[in-house]
Order: C-alpha cells, then structure tokens, then sequence
C-alpha cells in the first residue's frame, strides 16, 4: 500500500521457499546450469520473514548471504532440490517454487573429466527428464487431501519464465502452463525482454485457471509482497 508498513498475516506460518537455479553434473569439473539468480527467491523470503513467517530457504547454488531469522538449506541438482521438497513440503502451509529447475540431466556424470581427443567428434551429452517438483506437489497433494482433507501444502505457488515464440505468445504460453500445473498460483514473468539477475521484475500472477489475478512491478521484494499478498488473499479463502 505504499505506506512501509508491512502487516503481519503470515504470523505463524511454514513457507518453504525454493530459490536460484540447480546444476547438473556432467564430469567432476562442468555442469549444466541457468541462468537465475535466486533474487526473486530472497525477496520472497525476506517478505515472508516481514510478514511473520516461519521461512525454510531451499537454495539451488545461492551465493547471498541467508536472509536473517530463515532457515536455509543447499542444494545442487534438480534431483536433491526434488528430495528436499518431498522431504520439507508436508510441514509448510505454503510453498513457493521460485526455482529455476533443469528440465534434463546428463544420464549418467562421468567419473573423471571428458577429455577431448585429437581427430574425434565432439562427444555427445545423453541427457534424461528430470522430476517436474512443482507439478509432483500438486499431485501428492491431491492424493493426500483424498484421505486427509486440507493435507500441506495449503497454497502452492509456482513460476513460469516464458519468452513466447513465433506461435504463442509468452502470455499464452504461461496461461497454458498455469491449468498443466495447477498450482494454486503461477507467477508469470515475461522474458521477452531478458531480466535475469536484474533487481526490478515484473509480473503476472494466474490463477489455476491461468485467469489474471493481479499484476505487480518494481523491485524484487515489491513482487514478493504482490504474490503474499494473494497467497494470504487464498488462506482465507480456504481455511483448511
Ligand atoms: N519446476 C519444477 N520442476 C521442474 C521444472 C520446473 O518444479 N523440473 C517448477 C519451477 O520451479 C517453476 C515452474 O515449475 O515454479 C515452472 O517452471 P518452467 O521451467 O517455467 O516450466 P516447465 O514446466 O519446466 O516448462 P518449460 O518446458 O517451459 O521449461
Ligand atoms: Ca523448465
């Protein structure tokens, strides 16, 4: 609202943020990597921590120092960024999946370093899925709500970097992805223009549905708030 006052409708409340984005080895000295920064991720936790949340952080290859009063866990891969969640996600009212997951991985990651070798091709990278961590949630958590109505996660938030193609636009894009999801949330962050690492965002955040809920832009922990502000906006809607 502008005014620097921040309410405290988180207060006791488990948020597990995920945040940055996982490596996945190739050889003991490369891996395959992206390019998020864990920002928007901070921001979320440094919000949730002014709100008066409980805040475990899950970084994937953060260097910032932990948000104070946050919990903080590392991770490198997609793989123990997925353990970590299955782990953590049953103790959280809300879990926020700000993390840019690797969709593929290296089969297998070699022993010793590749070396190149003279008058041979370039080796191949077999690469296999990863687990989608966020669509999994929704799924265990509908299975869970079958035998035990209001089973954790209450709210699950999701993210979608999109920069559209020559067939669908990024909007598009993200509102399709938001119903294939279904987390409760899908934060949609256009990057036809490339934001990476930048210290302002802008955002659409969907429904279910993939239908508007609320746009917000400006620094970080401003968007942190925007998405809050509807995660507590469904709590009461749905006080399970
Ligand atoms: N996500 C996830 N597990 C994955 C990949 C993505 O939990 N293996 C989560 C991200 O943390 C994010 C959301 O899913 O909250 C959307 O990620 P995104 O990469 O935009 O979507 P994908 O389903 O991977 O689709 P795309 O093919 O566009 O990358
Ligand atoms: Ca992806």
């Amino acid at each position: 609202d502008g005014s620097g006052a921040v309410r405290r409708d988180l207060e006791g409340l488990r948020v597990l943020v995920t945040a940055g984005g996982t490596r996945e080895e190739i050889d003991p000295v490369r891996y395959i990597a992206n390019h998020s920064s864990g920002k928007q991720g901070w921001a979320l936790a440094h919000a949730a921590l002014a709100r008066g949340a409980q805040v475990t952080l899950l970084a994937a290859n953060v260097e910032a120092e932990t948000p104070p009063g946050a919990e903080r866990r590392d991770v490198g891969s997609a793989a123990e960024l997925a353990a970590a969640v299955a782990e953590l996600r049953e103790d959280a009212d809300v879990l926020v999946m700000a993390a840019a997951v690797a969709d593929f991985t290296p089969r297998t990651r070699a022993e010793a370093k590749i070396k190149k070798v003279e008058g041979q091709d370039a080796p191949p990278i077999d690469l296999t899925r990863t687990e989608d961590i966020l669509r999994r949630s929704v799924e265990v958590r509908a299975a869970r709500r079958e035998v035990a109505p209001g089973a954790a996660p209450r709210i699950i938030v999701g993210f979608a970097a999109e920069t559209g193609s020559a067939q669908s636009s990024s909007l598009e894009l993200a509102r399709l992805k938001a119903r294939r999801k279904g987390a409760d949330l899908l934060v949609f962050n256009d990057l036809t223009a490339g934001v990476f690492g930048a210290e302002t965002n802008s955002v659409r955040i969907l429904d279910t549905e993939g239908a508007d809920v609320a746009e917000v832009t400006g620094e970080k922990v401003r968007v942190a708030h925007g998405v809050l502000d509807q995660v507590v906006g469904l709590l009461g809607d749905v006080r399970l």
